[in-house]
């Protein structure tokens, strides 16, 4: 029969109070705190922020807390503006960036946990090493056959150019991937919808000339074919890029070279 008692050191536990560094008003942010290492459950601690004395974002919230609370509390960020994808994590339920969320959109107190589904290195900071591998075995650069044309670059014109719109722009943040069901269960074996998403970028690419070879390689039941449509990628994707669509037309070019 199966067991749906979780294993003891998985539950998270009541953590500590940092209580606010000054007297203006503080909101007080749930924060997952974890140390593989140390042998101790997770714990939520809880900071009480004067969200007056910092940035409008929930990383300012995070910066102020590790400046003035507690030190050893561990998460990714780096360009602070939407570009580097470090920051990905789940605010209050919805994956999303701390760089981009404003505190003022977050209900009452903010809950802040890691990425879902995704082994945890320190609190806020998942293992990113297996997405990484899955993006590298799609070959994430432009393949050719033909030689270049001596002295010039490969030209694209400005029509095909437009195809990539909505496709380059993805940073690899996983907030799409680690909401996606599919992606849970089967991350195994499923590339999940950000890695097919940057493989529909090169599918999509009018000089890129492995289309075959490419398509071969996602034509499994696993690899392209654990998608169900269920669209939770699409709605977390903080930069509003659609990788439904994407694997759609993945899909669909995979279908088409069958007739
Ligand atoms: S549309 Fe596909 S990839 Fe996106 S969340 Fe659903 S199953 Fe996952
Ligand atoms: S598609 Fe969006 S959510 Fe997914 S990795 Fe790219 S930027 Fe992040
Ligand atoms: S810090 Fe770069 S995306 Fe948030």
């Amino acid at each position: 029969m199966a067991e749906f008692t979780l294993p003891k050191n998985s539950k998270v536990k009541k953590g500590e109070n940092h209580a606010a560094t000054s007297s203006g008003k503080a909101k007080k942010f749930k924060v997952y705190r974890y140390d593989p290492d140390s042998g101790e459950n997770p714990r939520y601690d809880t900071f009480e922020v004067d969200t007056e004395e910092c940035g409008p974002m929930v990383l300012d919230a995070l910066i102020k807390m590790k400046s003035e609370q507690d030190p050893s509390l561990t998460f990714r960020r780096s360009c602070r503006e939407g570009i580097c994808g470090s920051c990905s994590m789940n605010i209050d339920g919805k994956n999303g960036l701390a760089c981009t969320t404003a505190i003022e959109d977050c209900k009452k107190d903010v809950t802040i946990t890691p990425l879902p589904h995704m082994e945890v290195i320190k609190d806020l900071v998942p293992d990113f090493t297996h997405f990484y591998a899955q993006y590298a075995s799609i070959k994430p650069w432009l393949q050719t056959v033909t030689p270049e044309p001596s002295g010039k670059e490969r030209l694209q014109s400005p029509e095909d150019r437009e195809k990539l719109d909505g496709l380059y722009e993805c940073i690899l943040c996983a907030c799409c991937s680690t909401s996606c069901p599919s992606y849970w269960w089967n991350s195994d074996k499923f590339l999940g919808p950000a890695i097919l998403l940057q493989a529909y970028r090169w599918l999509a690419d009018s000089r890129d000339e492995m289309t075959g070879e490419r398509l071969d390689e996602l034509e499994d039941p696993f690899r392209l074919y654990r998608c169900h449509t269920i669209m939770n990628c699409s709605n977390a994707c903080p930069k509003g890029l659609s990788p439904a669509k994407a694997i759609a037309e993945t899909k669909k070019m995979t279908a088409q070279r069958q007739v």
